[in-house]
């Protein structure tokens, strides 16, 4: 029967290792009846489903109601990127170039192989090597304040809003606004975009120290700015850029109406933009197929993951929509661990480290302190650790923490941090003691703890597995075999 192979097939390619035996007696159970059901093809799925469940609705029904009733619809594709941006975009992000030193990229942190991020708690740039875990510091432990974030999907419309803390992005007016304030150029394809002009930036993360000389032993002409001189370091980077002729053509070729001498961050950034939004876009889930209509894309337990998680446990109260994201800001008490953010303060002189006081360092308000950005859950499985600051090494732990955040933070073990900050948490503590009562008394009210089951997490869990993509799963294709600098892309 047509439907029965149908049922085969989703059990095959949805069905992953989160999906218990249970399952598939359930799915076989409708296989049988509707193979009785014979001929009468229009309508014997909705009868089997009735029957099956004796009268009440059947798990598509009530998740579909819920779906329509949350809003979650399919995603539209952004449309595909013009080849020759793409392209230069794709060379332009593996190129170390765009360093000071010359010696680390944007791969360096969202590479392909690492769910486009690094697989890291908190970011190592300058002083490290490496690629990902194997990222060591090789002189002193400077760490950036937080974890990477992944870039799928970053390109879709409507995703205005950049950074754990929302410190870039695009404003309803349609203006852009960055940490560089009234120099943030306006002509971007989008907030993804936009992006670009920022990590090339701190002296910490891509433009190199003051005292510190490229990979040929050469000045870095970058050195001697400082953080904030965002236009000079953007002309730097573009001048190196322009110098290299195989760059100079692509972008004559990807920007034919923009002359040589006018070619500036905002041209490089949209070739970077343009790569990462397609490059990165995790929009054929299970999930996806099931909401464009095959019920047979998700595996039941995924199925029973999707209600509790847009219905009884609330986690669409923040993650809601189809990307699991609100955009907006919350404090559900992740533990203050690891560095803290000691890059300065953006609003007020209060010095953060050893906290880190998110949303609240853009806006000022002590109300805003301690909340993050609701992370979308597309393929979050590729993305431990988890939270802003990689606080926790699984996903187990990260939601178990949501359900407890009280209990969480009494039994947290800093053991699960990177190597060089176990420790901090003790340091945290002992600087700031009543930090877990602080992150408490402003505990977001839409964080409802609840106890579920061994069971349900687990289905919550399975839920998460069926936000995957298994196309990204190997995007080993996209690592250029080489780039127009000469400089190493496999590092
Ligand atoms: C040394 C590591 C490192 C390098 C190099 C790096 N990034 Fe990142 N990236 C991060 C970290 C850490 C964050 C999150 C920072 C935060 O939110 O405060 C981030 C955030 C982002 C985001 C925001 C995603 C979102 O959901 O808001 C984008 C886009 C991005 N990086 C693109 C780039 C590009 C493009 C480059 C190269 C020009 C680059 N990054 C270089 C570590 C790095
Ligand atoms: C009150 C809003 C809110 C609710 C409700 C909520 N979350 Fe979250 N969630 C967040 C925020 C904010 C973060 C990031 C916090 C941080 O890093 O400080 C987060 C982080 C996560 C992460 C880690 C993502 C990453 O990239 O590191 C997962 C997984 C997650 N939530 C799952 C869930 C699940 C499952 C539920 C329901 C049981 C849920 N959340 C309910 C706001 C919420």
């Amino acid at each position: 029967m047509f439907s029965l192979a149908a049922c085969s097939d989703g059990g095959d390619d949805g069905g992953d290792d989160d999906v218990g035996g249970e399952t598939s007696a359930e799915d076989e159970d409708t296989d049988e009846s509707t193979d009785t059901e014979g001929e009468e093809s229009t309508t014997e799925e909705e009868s089997t489903t009735e029957e099956d469940t004796g009268g009440e609705p059947s798990l598509d029904d009530q998740l579909r109601e819920l779906l329509a009733a949350e809003g979650v619809e399919p995603v539209p594709l952004p449309a595909p990127p013009d080849e020759a941006k793409f392209e230069l975009g794709r060379l332009l992000f593996f190129d170390k170039e765009l360093s000071g030193p010359r010696n680390i990229s944007c791969a360096t942190c969202h590479h392909p192989l690492l769910g486009s991020a690094d697989a890291q708690g908190q970011s190592k740039g300058q002083g490290a090597v490496g690629l990902g875990p194997l990222r060591v510091h090789s002189g002193p432990s400077l760490f950036l304040p937080r974890s990477a974030l992944s870039l799928w999907n970053r390109g879709v419309e409507g995703w205005d809003t950049m950074f754990w803390d929302g410190r870039l992005g695009q404003a309803e007016d349609d203006s852009f606004f960055s940490p560089a304030g009234d120099a943030t150029p306006q002509d971007f394809d989008n907030a993804l975009a936009a992006f670009t002009i920022i990590p090339i930036t701190p002296d910490r993360e891509m433009r190199g120290f003051s005292d510190q000389l490229d990979v040929f032993d050469q000045p870095n002409e970058m050195a001697g700015l400082t953080d904030a001189d965002f236009e000079d370091i953007w002309g730097a980077v573009v001048a190196r850029v322009m110098a290299i002729d195989a760059y100079a053509d692509m972008i004559d070729e990807a920007f034919p109406e923009v002359a040589p001498e006018d070619v500036d961050i905002t041209v490089l950034s949209n070739a970077i933009g343009a790569f990462e939004g397609e490059a990165f876009l995790a929009l054929d889930a299970p999930f996806d197929r099931y909401l464009a209509g095959d019920d047979d894309a998700l595996p039941t337990a995924a199925k029973r993951g999707a209600l509790l998680f847009y219905g009884e446990a609330n986690c669409s109260g923040c993650h809601s929509g189809s990307l699991q994201s609100d955009f907006d800001f919350h404090n559900i008490a992740v533990p203050q661990v690891g560095t803290g953010n000691d890059t300065g303060p953006m609003t007020g002189d209060e010095p953060e480290a050893p906290l880190d006081l998110g949303r609240a360092r853009v806006t000022g308000e002590d109300a805003d302190r301690f909340q993050f950005r609701t992370p979308s859950l597309r393929n979050v499985l590729l993305e431990s650790p988890y939270g802003h600051n990689g606080a926790y090494a699984t996903v187990e732990g990260m939601i178990a923490h949501h359900l407890d955040p009280e209990g969480s933070l009494a039994s947290y073990d800093d053991s699960q941090l990177d190597p060089e900050l176990v420790g901090s948490r003790a340091e945290v503590l002992a600087e700031v003691p009543d930090i877990d009562a602080q992150l408490l008394d402003s505990l977001d009210p839409l964080l409802i703890p609840a106890a579920l089951s061994d069971a349900e997490l687990s289905d919550l869990v399975a839920f998460l597995s069926a936000l995957v993509d298994q196309d990204t799963l190997n995007q080993l294709d996209l690592v250029p075999a080489s780039v127009p600098s000469g400089l190493p892309v496999n590092d």
